[in-house]
């Protein structure tokens, strides 16, 4: 089946953009009610985005053209999406219940699945309960998780989501619940200094969670972090017991010194940023329980079988990722934003930034061939109602448009008075803002009433007016719970993996990071005295190395 029609999309197009949204609901009293879609205590409302009557139709024509159910049941069934790489994406395998066998490569890795998760449910267990001691046979209280992009995003995420407020903690006596868990990804010797001021040596255990065992920054702080604890312990105290390892490098992880029963799988069907799921969601099972965990777990379950089984016209991250491919290639937008409204979900948009951007920022197609059009849309975002009092100005008066994606848990985790009716009356306020905007015509009304004289009232109506006509798109979920979170991360997933059906590339490979890893070798190798920069180094980078080699304050040489 060939793609709809370009002419069919650009006419679409154009009849849209004579036409403004505040329009498109007088012309139609059911918009609402036809442009937004209930599943499970969900709510998701597309009739403030740029799209008329005839919209959905075309665009699932589209999907159904690019072949998304195909994609979708491949994806499933564990066919080799990842065709870079040559190997499937799994991470829905993570989460399904059952024991139906999934092959990859023959081999069935549903009791792989099963036997890692019962090693973390144990091991869970155990720190919880102050069962596992460090070297000196004190309990470990506290878990710091090393690691970076997918290896250290998604479990802060959670673990930030989730998590019960602090309180205060007898330092002795037995551990009934949770231990302290941080996260340190920076090679910013900053981080692990700050994580660490606080902490014990002999009740610390770390995670070095990475897929590949490489990743500098990981391997840089997971060094430091030994040298922390042999400072403290004493040089010849084995701190190995410290450590328990996440990855798909055994062998890497072992030479590091973490006993083999401390080595968590992390297997190459599953990306880092779709990795949470896997033990890389260690910090989450034990800061939070497994069975806190699990649920999370059941939560993306239910996305993953709404995805599969529900037809494209009421599928939610279908529907979500047919208007998001609409605004970045049809209606052009270059950005969208997130604004959740929930501080416990601050981190969403950074964990966002890595699914969306690292998986469809891509130039090339499949098949190497380079697209004609554009792919994924800058994404950025901020808490509401904090990004109300920095961003949203641009927002509502700026000369460019992005598309905002509202995200409102409604029942409060924490009640406090009636702060929850603030925070969710005023996400609804701000998308009706961005639709109805605000008129000259109101603005002058109301100034003159207020006394304004003629002389100054051109530019004050001016600088007030409000547009409007300004999309966005509404998620109404019901709380936020471990299970609505995980339908929460899993609708995302899987509304990234439409847009890059649609766009025609592979979102399961990260190329493009690898440069600036390979360029900073010799960069490390001048700055530590080690070797001259090679030949051919641009003037500038030249230029700044010996800048900084000149400044008395660089240390590590
Ligand atoms: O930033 C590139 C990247 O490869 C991500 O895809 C990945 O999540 C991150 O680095 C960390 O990789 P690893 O888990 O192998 O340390």
């Amino acid at each position: 089946m060939t793609a709809t029609a370009p002419h069919l999309l650009a006419a679409h197009r154009q009849l849209l953009a004579g036409t403004t949204l505040a329009e498109l609901f007088a012309r139609d009293p059911d918009r609402f009610a036809r442009l937004s879609f209930a599943w499970d205590g969900w709510l998701v409302d597309l009739s403030k985005e740029r799209v008329g009557a005839d919209t959905l139709p075309l665009l699932v024509a589209q999907a159904m053209a690019a072949g998304l159910p195909g994609w979708i049941a491949a994806l499933f069934a564990g066919e080799k999406v990842n065709q870079s790489e040559r190997r499937p994406a799994l991470h829905t395998a993570l989460r399904r219940p059952g024991d139906a066998p999934l092959l990859v490569d023959g081999h069935d890795i549903i009791p792989d699945i099963r036997a890692a998760l019962s090693r973390m449910r144990t091991l869970a267990a155990q720190v919880r309960a102050g069962l596992r001691v460090g070297a000196t046979g004190r309990p470990i209280r506290a878990v710091v998780n090393l690691g970076i992009g997918g290896s250290d995003l998604g479990p802060l995420l959670v673990c930030s989501a989730l998590a019960p407020p602090p309180r205060a903690r007898a330092s002795t006596g037995p551990q009934t619940q949770g231990v302290d868990v941080s996260f340190v990804a920076n090679v910013d010797p900053e981080h692990l200094t700050r994580a660490l001021a606080p902490l014990d040596p002999a009740t610390t255990l770390f995670i070095v969670t990475s897929k590949t065992f490489t990743t500098q920054e990981t391997l840089a702080n997971a060094a430091s972090a030994k040298a922390w604890l042999v400072a403290a312990l004493g040089k010849g105290v084995d701190v190995n017991s410290h450590f328990v390892a996440v990855t798909g490098n055994s062998a890497a992880a072992r030479a590091f010194g973490t006993a083999s029963a401390d080595v968590f799988p992390l297997w190459d069907w599953v990306g880092g940023r779709y990795s949470l799921w896997s033990p890389a969601g260690l910090p989450i099972a034990l800061k939070l329980g497994f069975e806190r965990f699990e649920k999370l777990l059941a939560g993306a379950a239910s996305v993953d079988t709404h995805f599969r089984e529900e037809p494209l016209e009421r599928n939610l991250p279908v529907l979500l990722g047919l208007v998001g491919w609409w605004n970045a290639t049809q209606l052009g937008h270059a950005e969208r934003v997130v604004v959740p409204y929930a501080q416990a979900l601050f981190r969403l948009p950074a964990y966002l930034q890595q699914l969306v951007l690292e998986s469809n920022g891509k130039r090339v197609g499949r098949d190497g061939g380079a697209l004609t059009g554009p792919t994924s849309a800058a994404l950025w975002g901020e808490a509401g109602t904090n990004g109300q009092h920095a961003f949203f100005q641009w927002l509502h008066q700026g000369t460019r448009e992005a598309p905002v994606e509202f995200i409102v848990p409604i029942t409060a985790t924490h009640p406090l008075a009636n702060q929850q009716t603030l925070l969710i009356a005023n996400a609804l306020a701000q998308a009706q803002a961005l639709l109805v905007g605000r008129s000259p015509e109101a603005i002058r009304t109301e100034l003159l009433a207020r006394g304004m004289t003629a002389a100054d009232l051109d530019a004050a109506v001016a600088a007030r007016t409000c547009p409007g006509n300004r999309a966005s798109t509404m998620l109404l979920m019901p709380e936020l719970s471990s299970y609505r979170l995980g339908q929460l991360l899993a609708l995302y997933e899987h509304r990234t993996f439409v847009e890059a059906v649609l766009y025609g590339i592979n979102p399961f490979d990260q190329f493009g990071v690898e440069l600036g890893k390979t360029l900073a070798g010799p960069i490390v190798a001048a700055l530590a005295g080690a070797a001259v920069l090679p030949p051919g180094t641009d003037a500038s980078t030249r230029g700044l190395v010996a800048h900084v080699l000149a400044q008395p304050g660089l240390t590590g040489r």
